[in-house]
């Protein structure tokens, strides 16, 4: 292998400008390559991909729609040059996927099957490219790994306190242990012991006949927002015309079955994933887990709504550093039972400093204390009115029972290895402060805030099984040459501007890297790097930007610190677009396809050098 000139760490790369480009663009000495897109094959026998000339049958077999997560787990014994790429599918846009598109409704059975199977996972055992940093799909070789995991039929199992409860029992499950697919897995992150976690985001838009449902599932389903008042809302994707357990008035219990973090073993292309209810339901962005000093797990979630909450859950049995088998399967169980807590902070400035503008108050940060307040334990609940079923079903009303803080739409959330503290990345929420919406806080410091922020969380005595800790605001996102930004207190003529950060990861120097969705900046979407400790805390730079219309997801920073695996989600969607008319032709020219790219340096140096 290639000797490294450059240790990592130092971010040193090109400056990549914003820009409205229809391409991945790249800094100076880098190249990259589409790992995977929609369409390819996944499974062996696969057939290959034709727009217009799908079926429900191949699209199971091939790669999915809208990659979100992307996580690489390394093949034990391959030296690092072999691979499992994980990926979520997080949902479908059905006007850029089928040729004649108009409406919803218009689809046929096979049609919403199709996109049913376009949604969920996919496995791909990758390879190294020569020496370099980039990777491909393996051929021709036994793939005893690749797997599609999808909406459309894959048995799930339930595990912890709410499984077999009533609340998630149902006709087809009457014993409330089985979930047939898994619906709108955003991010996710990659274990300890190289399973990979997937949050289970936005399934109210799967259900229909909320209106027809129970009085008592009513409040709860619309806390989750589902319409209660409407067969249709207008935000359904109407899956009830292909799988009747879709229709809430039937089978009200169906929308219970997700919302849950799941757990993949890539390793086990036969077993059945498992949802995790001891880790709650919400509009899952994702988690991510850390050994704690002691050995317990604790991974750290977020829930993406606006004035919605950040939670951790602590495992009761402790992780076993071991790849033996008898150690692995121990560590399979860990997120099956713990202890959740939601996240309530304070500022330590005056209220009356935080005037919605975003102007740092006094004390020159936005900054102050923290406290995890435990929801429930096992079977035993802290929530009053609750038992610990509701509180892990109904995690939004614990956590609204409880005062847990509103914040800024929660997505990825993630610990550094580094130095463990947490990132957790606040997206946006023009609602702050508007009409009679939570008004601005210390954490949360700004009016109709559309550019996000990035939230820091420190443990206290650096114990992540711990009630307390303290938190800042490294990064107020935006165009740095608007005062209501704040990046460090590094020189913000530097940095770059950014807006609606998504998904953080990091190099193993410990550089934070941030994602972006929905730039309301106007130009495309990308990833970028920043220091996050010392003198250039906040020395924040674009690395990299996405076609027109696309999502910066991902992104994945391999161990060696060669490669930077983003997906390309959603290229193309822009409102009027079709397959005919497209709005990006990303990666192949005709029409757009989500897909997975890999980025390294030509020279074979640290990804951010
Ligand atoms: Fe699917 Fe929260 O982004
Ligand atoms: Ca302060
Ligand atoms: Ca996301
Ligand atoms: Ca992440």
């Amino acid at each position: 292998h290639g000797h490294h000139p450059q240790k990592a760490g130092k971010l040193t790369f090109e400056t990549v400008a914003p820009n409205t480009l229809d391409q991945v663009s790249i800094p100076a000495g880098y190249r990259s390559s589409v790992v995977i897109r929609w369409g390819d094959p996944v499974v062996p026998g696969a057939p290959a991909f034709q727009i217009g000339n799908q079926t429900a049958a191949a699209q199971a077999k091939q790669f999915g729609y809208n990659n979100d997560f992307v996580g690489v787990v390394p093949l034990p014994g391959c030296g690092g040059d072999r691979a499992l790429l994980v990926v979520n599918h997080e949902y479908t846009n059905e006007n850029l996927m089928f040729p004649g598109f108009t409406t919803l409704d218009a689809l046929g059975v096979e049609q919403l099957k199709i996109a049913m199977a376009a949604h969920g996972l996919s496995v791909v055992e990758i390879e190294r490219v020569g020496r370099t940093g980039e990777w491909k799909p393996v051929k021709g070789r036994k793939l005893r790994y690749n797997r599609r995991i999808t909406a459309l039929e894959t048995e799930f199992k339930l595990t912890g306190p709410v499984a077999g409860s009533a609340l998630v029992r149902t006709a087809a499950d009457p014993a409330g242990k089985i979930v047939i697919g898994t619906l709108n897995n955003c991010s996710g992150g990659v274990t300890p012991w190289g399973t990979v976690l997937s949050g289970e985001e936005n399934f109210n838009q799967y259900f229909v006949g909320g209106d027809g449902a129970p009085a008592d599932a009513k409040p709860k389903l619309a806390r989750y927002g589902i319409s209660t008042t409407a067969r249709y809302p207008s935000d359904s994707r109407k899956w009830d015309r292909a799988q009747e357990r879709f229709d809430l008035a039937k089978h009200p219990n169906e929308a219970n079955r997700f919302g849950w973090i799941v757990e993949v073993d890539p390793f086990d292309p036969e077993g059945r994933p498992r949802k995790h209810t001891a880790m709650g339901r919400l509009k899952h962005e994702g988690a991510n887990v850390i050994v704690a000093k002691n050995g317990k797990v604790v991974a750290y979630m977020g829930d993406d709504e606006r004035f919605d909450y950040l939670y951790k859950f602590v495992s009761d049995k402790k992780y076993i550093d071991s790849d033996a088998p008898w150690a692995r399967k121990h560590n399979l169980t860990l997120l099956e039972s713990g202890t959740l807590y939601v996240a309530k902070v304070t500022g330590d400035s005056d209220p009356a400093e935080i005037d919605g503008t975003g102007k740092l108050p006094a004390d020159g940060r936005f900054d102050g204390k923290g406290q995890w307040i435990k929801l429930v334990s096992g079977n035993t609940s802290f929530v009053p009115g609750f038992t610990a079923v509701d509180v892990l079903t109904f995690t939004r009303l614990a956590g609204d029972a409880v005062g847990a803080t509103k914040m800024d739409r929660p997505e990825d959330v993630q610990p550094s290895l580094r130095t463990g503290k947490i990132y957790a990345a606040m997206t946006n929420n023009t609602n702050r402060g508007v009409g009679t919406n939570a008004k601005p806080d210390e954490a949360n410091p700004r009016n109709a805030n559309k550019h996000g922020h990035i939230f820091e969380i420190t443990e206290d005595r650096g114990d992540h099984t711990g009630t307390g800790f303290t938190w800042q605001l490294p990064i107020v996102c935006g165009d740095p040459a608007a005062a209501d930004t704040y990046f460090g207190g590094y020189d913000k003529t530097a940095v770059s501007p950014i807006s609606c950060p998504d998904n953080v990861a990091f190099d193993s120097a410990g550089n934070l890297w941030i994602s972006t969705d929905g730039n309301a900046l106007g130009s495309n979407d990308g990833l970028f790097a920043t220091p996050i400790e010392g003198k250039e805390r906040g020395h924040l730079r674009q690395f990299l930007t996405v076609p027109k219309g696309a999502e910066t997801c991902g992104p994945f920073i391999t161990s060696d610190d060669k490669s930077v695996f983003v997906a390309v989600q959603h290229p193309g969607e822009i409102t009027g677009a079709s397959v005919e008319k497209p709005a990006s032709v990303w990666p192949d020219g005709g029409f757009a396809k989500p897909g997975v790219v890999v980025t390294w340096h030509k020279d074979g140096r640290p990804i951010g050098s």
